[in-house]
């Protein structure tokens, strides 16, 4: 077990695809424990493997506090997503200090593996269906703030171009973008 430094926006890693997993080993059990170790460290709700810069599909969430469930989702892929969406305000670890209003679909069906490869699914409302989204796209090599409205951010240029320079975020004009970090 492992708390791993999780990669931020400057990194290039996290604009990468990550490849599929063929190993259902100790290895990856492994790559699991120290996301969770990570993720938990930080106080976060969601993790890509790619934020540890391991590039892997493999993904873990943890909203047992918000009333949903823990888990590793390994090869994630999207199965069903509702048309109506759903407003909220999204963080990323690796984009610290900054959140943001995305719109995502309400609901979602997601395929994957467990760790003993067995195939399975999923279904998840509101912010369960927006971690699966979120920790998928980083899968993609997809970063939030990449997805927002032009016009949010525009807002938030300045402070995305700090945390890729490896800065402190500093945007008197959108405090209400500057909260916690989630996921
Ligand atoms: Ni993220």
């Amino acid at each position: 077990m492992a708390v791993r430094p999780i990669l931020t926006i400057k990194d290039e890693r996290l604009y990468q695809v990550s490849e599929p997993v063929t190993k259902f080993d100790r290895n990856l059990r492994n790559l699991v424990r120290d996301m969770f170790d990570s993720m938990a460290a930080e106080g976060g709700v969601g993790l890509a493997a790619v934020q540890i810069g391991v590039l892997q599909r493999v993904i873990v969430i943890d909203l047992v506090e918000k009333g949903f469930i823990k888990g590793a989702f390994v090869n994630p892929r999207l199965l069903a997503a509702s048309e109506e969406l759903q407003d909220g305000e999204e963080g990323c670890l690796s984009v610290p200090g900054l959140s943001a209003q995305l719109k995502r679909p309400r609901w979602v069906k997601i395929g994957y593996q467990d760790l003993s490869g067995n195939e399975k699914t999923i279904e998840g409302e509101m912010l369960l269906a927006r971690a699966f989204l979120h920790e998928m796209d980083h899968l993609d090599g997809k970063v939030f703030v990449d997805q927002l409205e032009p016009e949010i951010h525009r807002l938030l240029a300045g402070d995305i171009e700090r945390i890729k320079q490896g800065l402190p975020v500093e945007n008197p004009k959108v405090p209400e973008y500057r909260k916690k970090k989630s996921a």
